[in-house]
């Protein structure tokens, strides 16, 4: 049944986290009565907030960081029964999902990567400015960056720093590591970036020389690239038709993930490959998303003046066809 329309009291505003290009990721969503949308990266709530204020709709939030859905639960008491807080990944947002009843889905919004939260929190361990232990586990488990630096040998460091940080002295800040791991291993942030600082010259842009290499064991560590990638077929399963995928990403890496999906998704460059049906490829009939945009939607002036953080900003948006999934038609191989 749909929900009745409660505003309840004012939103506590969280001034550590603006959301980033928000009226954008709402008008594509353009959230209806009784509609059901998904917030794969929760965060502060700035979008679940946004999409329950426009619409007597049904929000389901998913976050991996068991931290972020604490201020959830504020959401929660503020629209009763209109918003459902899931801790999980959103790779996994399909099965998430069905688990608990839900198939169809009417948008889908995934703002990439770590919230100003997590970075300002200096014992999460993702910042190269403050101090604190070399963690950067969205999820608070599993292997932390300081295992990855003083465990993999120089080459996995040196591609892992090269592919997921685009750092060209990826080879160097590699052999750098392994050099001041004999010494002792890394346990603190800064102790990083001191090491990487001494290698990587700043550039002109001013841009802090240990930028990339941080990047790289972030995306690393919480196999950020793998989780869209899969995020992205579990959008495809539960969309409904004409439901709305909106994905904002920050990072040259993700963006080519999406775009790539989506061209592969849109008909114009169906190929089979080994995990789809040679049948099944090559037709606009067969297509599952028709991309809203052409090119990425970026942030205005205005928007990067208040939040410099939105100025990498790229969102895409499609629309999900009748088509059914790929996934479905090969039989559960795409
Ligand atoms: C940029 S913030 C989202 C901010 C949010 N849109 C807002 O308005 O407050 C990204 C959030 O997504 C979460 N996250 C990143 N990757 C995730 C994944 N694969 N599954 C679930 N949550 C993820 C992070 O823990 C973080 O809280």
């Amino acid at each position: 049944m749909c929900p009745a329309f409660t505003t309840g009291t004012p939103a506590p505003s969280n001034a550590d986290h603006i959301p980033v290009l928000l009226a954008e990721v709402i008008a594509a969503l353009a959230p209806k009565a009784c509609g059901v949308y998904l917030d794969g990266t929760f965060g502060a709530g700035g979008y679940t907030a946004a999409l329950l204020e426009a619409a007597p709709c049904v929000v389901w939030s998913i976050d991996r960081d068991p931290e972020a859905l604490l201020l959830g639960e504020i959401l929660a008491e503020r629209f009763p029964g209109r918003v459902h807080l899931v801790q999980g990944r959103f790779g996994d947002m399909a099965a998430l999902l069905s688990a608990r009843g839900i198939t169809g889905i009417d948008g889908v919004a995934l703002d990439l990567g770590v919230s100003s939260m997590q970075i300002d929190d200096r014992s999460r361990g993702f910042s190269f400015l403050r101090d604190g232990p070399l963690d950067m586990r969205m999820e608070k488990s599993g292997r932390s960056a300081a295992d990855v630096v003083n465990t993999l040998s120089e080459k996995e460091l040196s591609d892992i720093i090269f592919t997921y940080g685009e750092e060209r002295h990826a080879r160097r800040v590699a052999r750098a590591i392994v050099e001041a791991r004999r010494e002792r291993p890394f346990s603190r942030t800064l102790r990083l970036a001191d090491v990487i600082r001494a290698e990587v010259r700043r550039s002109q842009d001013g841009i802090d020389p240990a930028t990339r290499t941080f990047q790289a064991l972030r995306i690393y560590v919480n196999d950020e690239l793998g989780e869209l990638e899969r995020g992205l077929l579990g959008a495809e399963k539960l969309l409904r038709p004409g439901g709305i995928l909106a994905v904002v990403s920050f990072h040259s890496l993700e963006d080519r993930i999406v775009k790539t999906f989506l061209k592969a998704r849109s008909g114009s460059a169906l190929r089979p490959s080994r995990h789809t049906l040679a049948s099944l490829a090559g037709s606009s009939a067969t297509a599952t998303f028709k991309p809203l945009s052409r090119r990425p939607i970026g942030p205005s002036d205005g928007e990067v003046a208040i939040n410099p953080r939105a100025r990498s900003a790229r969102l895409r948006i499609a629309e999900r066809t009748p088509a059914p999934s790929l996934t479905a038609r090969a039989g559960g191989l795409a």
